[in-house]
């Protein structure tokens, strides 16, 4: 597949057209930001960290038969993955009380959650991702019902699978934000990323912690806590 024009840049990614019209190449950076962009920096070695740790849990959830924009791992940075029309909500499920749920209801971070939490966002930069039901989803024609059941399910099942996988290297899943998208067939499939950047992963012991909150709360060691959860799934596997 070959590079061509750059189709859309993030905040941590950006997005080139290949020679074939149903494949993208994402490339990631080092670039970080943090409450809705108002914090900014660069973690040195994040766009290769996460390259490497989205492609293994997509490639485990791919296992698991979960649809994913997956294709294959290119170089350090790039990751060959299906052209999606990006469903402009972010689907956040949580395990434990933290962060912003920690504060609207009032429940200490690290309370266990009795139930999993699904909450959906309205991705949308002017309004700083607001909180949003279905309800609202329904009348921003953001999904369809049958598309907003059908992701939510998703969701869900890959935290069954993800708490599993992160449970056996020792570390707690907290909470995680999912992206999904419609491929050129029209099949609703997992895209974006699943790393440090968009989950909260804490040590089962320590409960120390080992994702982009090192940032947004300047504990340190930003980066080696990145390195860390590359160790624990297992390394450098392109
Ligand atoms: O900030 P909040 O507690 O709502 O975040 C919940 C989860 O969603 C965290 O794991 C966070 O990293 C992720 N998230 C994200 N992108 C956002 C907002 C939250 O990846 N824009």
């Amino acid at each position: 597949s070959v590079k061509r024009e750059m189709l859309y840049e993030g905040k941590a990614k950006k997005v080139f057209l290949t020679d074939d019209e149903s494949q993208v190449i994402v490339e990631y950076k080092d670039d970080a930001t943090a409450f809705n962009g108002e914090k900014k920096g660069t973690i040195a070695g994040k766009g290769v960290l996460n390259n490497r740790i989205t492609s293994i849990f997509f490639k485990m959830l791919e296992a698991k038969g979960i649809p994913t924009h997956y294709i294959e791992t290119l170089s350090e940075r790039e990751m060959l993955v299906k052209k999606v029309r990006i469903v402009p909500l972010e689907v956040v499920v949580r395990n434990i009380a933290a962060g912003s749920l920690a504060k609207r209801i009032g429940w200490e971070e690290g309370t266990i959650l009795p139930k999993t939490v699904v909450e959906l966002y309205y991705k949308n930069d002017e309004l700083g991702d607001p909180l949003i039901n279905h309800s609202h989803v329904d009348v921003l024609e953001l999904a369809t019902p049958e598309q907003v059941a059908e992701l939510e399910q998703m969701a869900r099942e890959i935290n069954v699978y993800l708490k599993a996988f992160l449970a056996d290297k020792n570390l707690l899943l907290v909470d995680f934000k999912l992206e999904f998208g419609i491929d050129t067939d029209g099949n609703l499939i997992l895209a974006d990323e699943i790393s440090p950047d968009t989950c909260r992963f804490w040590d089962a012991d320590t409960k120390e912690k080992l994702d982009k909150d090192r940032f947004r709360r300047d504990l340190g060691s930003v980066e080696e806590a990145y390195e860390e959860i590359l160790r624990r799934l297992g390394g450098f596997a392109l």
